[in-house]
């Protein structure tokens, strides 16, 4: 499933927090967004999955506006794992992955629905937390369920909100390399917010770059990661330097 935004303008107030935002999510590729704070990353993501309704623009689906997509078939389409999930429900891990079924649960979750939870419990190493109550988890097992619900649910599009940001390195590494097999085992389009532009770097295809709702750069991976696109975007000054081909950003100071 390829995914097109024309023109996109939002707002929450009088001025727009994503500003004429025209992009592009190819099947079977990882699209990072990236930018400071506030610049509309979150937001974009949920234009995308329906969350928040655009003012100006077109969103399409393979061709189709969302706006023509009932809200359950954007949930079989779409998967979506947000910056933070407050919960004091008290329910368990397993429980909470398997609501990623339920946009295919016609009544009752059944035998393979229960399979998929199990495995997508297993992909993510937390099928020891099964029985857990999710609230009892750590911030970085939390992150992990959420996942794992996304990935239970077989959506072709996964728009994944800074999946990484409480997770230790090997986890960091475990998801995103995880992230990248399923884009290409299933063909899928992702789009990742992500601050850690070295992660960005190496599982990337494609970034973007967002400064105060407006695109700054977009492209491959290689060309946007420049040390003068991201000394404009942050304020800083960076190194860029590269290893096997990959670039490799290190932050020296603050501009001025
Ligand atoms: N529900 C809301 N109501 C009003 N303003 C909002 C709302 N949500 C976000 N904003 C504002 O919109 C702008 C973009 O926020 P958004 O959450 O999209 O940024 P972000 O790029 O995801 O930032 P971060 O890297 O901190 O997660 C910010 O200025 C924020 O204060
Ligand atoms: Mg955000």
């Amino acid at each position: 499933m390829n995914i097109s935004i024309q023109e996109l303008t939002f707002n929450y107030n009088s001025t727009p927090t994503l500003n004429n935002i025209t992009l592009q999510i190819h099947q079977s590729e990882i699209l990072g967004m990236i930018g400071p704070n506030g610049s509309g990353k979150s937001t974009l993501l949920k234009c995308i999955n329906k969350i928040l309704e655009p003012k100006q623009g077109k969103i399409l689906l393979d061709q189709q506006s969302i706006t023509k997509i009932n809200r359950i078939e954007i949930a079989k389409k779409i998967g979506y794992v947000p910056q933070s999930t407050n919960t004091n429900e008290n329910i368990t891990v397993f429980e909470t992955v398997l609501t990623g079924r339920r946009p295919h649960i016609t009544w009752q979750s059944n035998k393979k629905d229960q399979e998929k939870t199990w495995q997508a419990l297993k992909t993510l190493s937390i099928e020891k937390l099964a029985m857990r109550n999710f609230y009892e988890l750590s911030g970085g097992e939390q992150q992990r369920v959420i996942i794992a619900r996304a990935i239970a649910q077989e959506a072709k599009v996964l728009l994944l909100d800074e999946p990484t940001s409480n997770l230790d390195i090997k986890h960091q590494i475990e998801v995103m390399d995880l992230t990248h097999k399923l884009v290409l085992k299933e063909k899928l389009a992702a789009a990742i917010a992500i601050h850690d532009l070295n992660l960005a770097a190496k599982y990337c295809n494609k970034i973007i770059m967002i400064k105060e709702g407006k695109i700054i750069d977009a492209g491959e991976t290689k060309t946007v990661l420049t040390e003068d696109n991201i000394s404009k975007v942050y304020e800083i000054k960076v190194k860029v330097n590269h290893y096997k081909n990959t670039p490799y950003i290190i932050p020296i100071a603050p501009l001025n």
